[in-house]
């Protein structure tokens, strides 16, 4: 009953950001510069819409599909996104056990603040869920090389290689609250413990470790060379670097612009995705992250040639309105919007889902 406040994703946003310190609220709500692309992440949504079909009988629809080989309840997940502890002090422990128990995926930050085999081990803990372990291109490619080890030690099914940073973007709200991650929280999995992080801003943190002469030809081979993981592309939004990604042999691409936080200018994701959806023919996974709020914005996604989305935002919210239950909501309302707007387009599985479900796209916008 104390849910009855919290009816869709955006009344989540609004209870976790009244709870949250500001500096917290900024870093996990802001995104770069202007706020441009952030914005326009979820505005772009209501550019299409839903052309549906009726009187189809869709007593049993069936949400349920596959990735990463291993039958999801529906095509969503959680995206890598970092310092989930400083939204619950469980943070990502409680985002594995939630997702677990809802069966879906989920995306593991490098700078999570547990370590891989703790997340891992919560989430198995309910159910047999698959995770990705989201890297950078490290300055040293001992840490790079020891972070997938352990990752295939804890059995991790795919690496999603975030390309889109070679340096931060334009975070005004991290400099203006001088953020700093709170005491006690550390970056385990890249071996950084909370007092090297309070040091510095976590500008200059990303700086020293992060590669920014990281490139295709250099990284992707070494990564092929070096582990059987599938290997993802996150923050991939043209036509030509998906073809790249074809080129280089990768298992899928995430068709990202981490949620506005890096280039502000740069497209929404679904308004990038037909151009990579287009050039890809098929020939490589195609999956999308930013500014998805409801069950309607996944379908979209999906009639736009998204075999499966994933969210990041909703998940803090989750976290910091009350841990492990918020994030279980925030999938059940996804889920359940989702599940209704299959049934109201006549669609009976997610194979359903196809261009021909999209009519009117307004390109001026809502
Ligand atoms: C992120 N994101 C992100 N991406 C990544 O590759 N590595 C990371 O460590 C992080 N960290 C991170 C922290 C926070 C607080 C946010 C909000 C996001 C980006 C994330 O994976 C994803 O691309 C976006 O969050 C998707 O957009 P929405 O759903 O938040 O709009």
């Amino acid at each position: 009953a104390a849910d009855v406040k919290i009816l869709c994703i955006d009344d989540l946003r609004i209870e976790a950001s009244e709870k949250l310190p500001v500096g917290a609220r900024d870093f996990y709500n802001s995104g770069s510069t202007d706020q441009i692309t952030i914005a326009e992440n979820t505005t772009a949504y209501a550019k299409y819409r839903v052309r549906p079909r009726v009187l189809v009988d869709v007593s049993k629809a069936d949400t349920s599909t596959t990735c990463f080989g291993r039958k999801v309840s529906f095509p969503l997940g959680v995206s890598p996104a970092g310092l989930q502890a400083m939204a619950h002090p469980e943070g990502e422990l409680a985002t594995a056990r939630a997702c677990a128990r809802r069966g879906i995926n989920m995306a593991i930050s490098s700078f999570a603040n547990y370590t891989i085999r703790e997340i891992r081990g919560s989430g198995l803990g309910v159910a047999p869920i698959k995770h990705a372990i989201q890297m950078y291109t490290l300055k040293d490619r001992g840490l790079e090389l020891k972070i997938i080890r352990e990752a295939e030690a804890q059995g991790c099914t795919a690496i999603f290689l975030t390309a889109d940073s070679p340096v931060l973007g334009v975070r005004y709200n991290e400099w203006r609250n001088d953020f700093r991650t709170p005491d006690g929280l550390g970056f385990p999995i890249l071996g950084w413990d909370s007092e090297r992080i309070r040091k510095q801003s976590h500008d200059d943190s990303f700086m020293t470790f992060n590669d920014d002469a990281h490139n295709w030809a250099r990284d992707i081979p070494w990564l092929r060379s070096v582990t059987k993981m599938e290997i993802w592309i996150k923050g991939v939004l043209t036509a030509e670097d998906t073809l790249k990604a074809i080129e280089m042999g990768c298992d899928g691409i995430i068709v990202s612009n981490h949620g506005g936080r890096q280039l502000d200018g740069v497209p929404a994701t679904i308004d990038a995705l037909p151009e990579c959806v287009e050039a890809a023919a098929g020939r490589i996974r195609i999956h999308v992250d930013g500014g998805i709020r409801s069950g309607t914005d996944m379908f979209k996604a999906l009639a736009l040639g998204a075999e499966y989305v994933w969210v990041g935002r909703p998940a803090i919210w989750g976290l910091a309105y009350a841990g492990e239950r918020g994030v279980e909501l925030m999938l059940e309302i996804f889920y359940n919007e989702f599940k209704r707007c299959m049934q109201l387009t006549g669609c009976n599985s997610v194979k359903d889902i196809t261009k021909s479900c999209l009519g009117v796209v307004r390109p001026d916008g809502p």
